[in-house]
């Protein structure tokens, strides 16, 4: 594991710490810019090759050659890499985590038309703890839409102020659960139950991310979330960026690196004119 390293400050803008603010009251928060359509072209075209290769990090659904996911890719493609050091997308993790910060786990969710199966309700910290020894959730996920997210292609759904109720329906003994193919396939290795998901969303209501290609939101990895099947004729692909803080690097992890991330050192924020998120508002 390699040692903090100094990074060059990041700006960070009011609005910034607004969504910050929001996200530690919420447990999410849209972020204050968005990708323009060139950013998002230029970032499904390359998703969609990566897709295509056989190999390990390519998941695919059940029952089928279509790809479900690609994991871990910003360490073997380029302009994933790139998206990763965006000093927008590198100071929101920062000033929601008030530290530097890794890139934990990169993925492409699919989500493809008429097949994209569901995530059942779950907490993203229930893998990263019991899996890889995560001491503490304070890592964030930030979820770039590369589609339109609508009621009927299945977008991921958050239940808000859940984040603040701790680790949820694990089961009594929660060791390394097995393969690592059931923490990335529609039937998740840690989930919350049903019943409990329904009590939940009746008391703190529910948020689906909807909204044009290119939105971006950042989500905590104690709150529970899920996705439904995806019926329509839509592709819904979400691209997922976690960042854990510097000094949260879990000691020992032994899943592959393309779930979590070997490379501990800060991420260094630059610039890449193909990818240029803009201010909202
Ligand atoms: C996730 O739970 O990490 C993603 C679910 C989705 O892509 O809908
Ligand atoms: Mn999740």
């Amino acid at each position: 594991m390699s040692a903090p390293t100094p990074t060059t400050p990041t700006p960070v803008h009011g609005t910034v710490r607004d969504a910050a603010d929001h996200y530690h009251r919420h447990g999410w928060c849209p972020a204050p810019f968005v990708f323009g359509e060139e950013s998002v072209a230029a970032l499904r075209s390359r998703v969609a090759a990566l897709g295509r290769q056989e190999r390990p990090e390519v998941v695919t659904e059940l029952g089928s050659g279509t790809a479900r996911a690609v994991h871990g890719c910003h360490t073997w493609d380029e302009l994933c890499a790139a998206l990763v050091r965006l000093p927008e997308l590198v100071g929101l993790a920062e000033a929601i985590l008030g530290r530097e910060v890794y890139v934990y786990q990169f993925k492409v969710n699919f989500k493809p038309p008429r097949e994209g199966a569901a995530w059942p309700w779950h907490q993203d910290y229930a893998f990263w703890s019991e899996e890889d020894g995560m001491p503490s959730p304070d890592a964030v996920n930030i979820a770039v839409a590369l589609d339109d997210a609508h009621a009927g292609n299945g977008p991921l759904t958050l239940l808000p102020g859940t984040h603040r109720l701790g680790l949820l329906d694990l089961p009594e003994r929660t060791t390394r659960s097995g393969h690592w193919r059931d923490h990335v396939s529609a039937d998740l290795a840690y989930t919350v139950t049903p019943e409990r998901a329904a009590r939940l969303s009746a008391e703190h209501g529910t948020r689906a991310l909807v909204g044009p290609a290119g939105s971006v939101h950042a989500f905590h990895p104690s709150i529970v979330h899920s996705s439904t099947d995806n019926l329509s004729d839509d592709r819904r692909a979400l691209l997922l960026i976690t960042y854990n803080a510097v000094d949260n690097a879990p000691p020992a992890p032994t899943r592959p690196a393309f779930l979590v991330a070997r490379d501990t050192a800060a991420v260094r924020p630059l610039d890449d004119p193909r990818l240029t998120p803009r201010p909202l508002g």
